[in-house]
């Protein structure tokens, strides 16, 4: 089954095209810019940028792949969590091609998006496994059984992990999106100068990241903020969180008796996060699988991979177009041809 994957939750327009046999054909995203003089995603104009892209993008790719409508048997768009205009752009524009094509749509949750990017890799992990999931809007550690079986071992209380880069990324004067800008920065720095807090040490499987951003924002008003300064605050803060992340996501591995742990989400393309994880696990034994850092962060890909798999179980929309801006995971269920009439996805924006 060949499908087409369109992800538009948030600020990156994702198309790909996915064979179940062949495996990834090709994938292209577009990162929008136009968020960067304002600090931050502004919703109307991630959607209006959607508009833009999206069919010229879906065009291109066929192109690049030699293919035409008729080579591909589904289409596979996010339709939560998310921006609820960015997703209606890929929700109508998936749909509609699907009537035009005559196939089946399928609307996908975005974080099963993320925790199922790996399966794209060449040695992609056995189930069941422990996902460490962060990005820009969520901090999760998830046992996860099979497509579909997810069970939530512990979050954040507060900012999500990403939301912490970029905050904190902010507050050192770094342009959005902050998190990769940080990192760079980081490696210019001492991490060992400032020692930021590692919250909730007795709260094993949960995570709280918005009082070390206070940490950072009085460090900043006391040291003031000279290059090297600055610099050492990313560090220091970088070191932190990768802590924090390293040690609930051990007490993950140990109280679920699992030896495998997959990195998901934009963070996940940190490359301290990601040879720390994995130093560690050669110490522990477990074994630590990580996306490529393309798909680690939003793209249209592991969409196109999640939607395939419920295709291919008999699954597929109905016929309204409905996105959720907020959508539980534990909501999903595993995909089964039976009870595809659960699947219709109820507005709840
Ligand atoms: O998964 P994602 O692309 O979008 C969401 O679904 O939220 O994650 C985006 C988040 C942003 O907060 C961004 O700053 C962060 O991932 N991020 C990073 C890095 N690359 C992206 N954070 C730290 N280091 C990075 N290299
Ligand atoms: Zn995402």
């Amino acid at each position: 089954m060949r499908v087409l994957g369109i992800e538009t939750s948030c600020d990156e327009t994702g198309i790909a095209l996915y064979d179940s046999k062949a495996g990834l054909l090709a994938h292209k995203i577009f990162s929008q810019k136009t968020h960067i003089e304002y600090g931050g995603v502004v919703p109307e104009l991630a959607s209006r940028d959607h508009v833009r892209k999206t069919l010229p993008m879906i065009q291109a790719l066929l192109k690049a792949t030699d293919l035409s409508p008729t080579d591909v048997d589904g289409i596979a768009y996010t339709a939560g969590p998310g921006l609820v205009g960015a997703l209606m752009v890929g929700a109508v524009i998936g749909k509609s091609l699907g009537f035009a094509w005559q196939i089946p749509t399928i609307g996908v949750h975005h974080i099963e998006g993320h925790l199922l990017a790996p399966m794209l890799e060449a040695d992609p992990p056995a189930f069941p496994f422990v996902a460490l999931l962060v990005s820009g809007g969520h901090t999760q550690l998830i046992k996860v059984m099979q497509v579909g079986a997810y069970e939530i071992l512990g979050e954040s209380l507060d900012d999500a992990a990403g939301e912490a880069f970029d905050k904190t990324a902010k507050l050192l004067g770094l342009p959005y999106p902050g998190g990769p800008h940080l990192a760079k920065l980081a490696q210019e720095g001492d991490a060992m100068r400032f020692n930021f807090p590692r919250p909730l040490i007795k709260q094993k499987l949960n995570f709280s990241f918005s009082g070390l951003k206070t940490h950072v924002a009085n460090t900043i008003a006391k040291m003031g903020h000279d290059a090297q300064t600055r610099a050492d605050i990313a560090a220091s803060f970088e070191k932190a969180v990768v802590a924090s992340l390293m040690t609930k996501a051990v007490h993950a591995l140990e109280v679920t008796g699992l030896k495998h742990l997959v990195i998901a989400g934009g963070v996940g393309a940190n490359q301290n996060l990601r040879q720390s994880l994995s130093l560690l696990g050669k110490q522990q034994g477990f074994a630590v699988t990580y996306p490529r850092s393309e798909f680690c962060t939003d793209n249209g890909a592991m969409i196109a991979y999640a939607g395939c798999q419920r295709l291919l179980a008999g699954e597929q929309d109905n016929d309204s177009i409905k996105v959720r801006a907020r959508w539980p995971l534990t909501e999903l269920r595993i995909p089964c041809p039976s009870i595809s009439d659960k699947y219709c996805y109820d507005a709840a924006i």
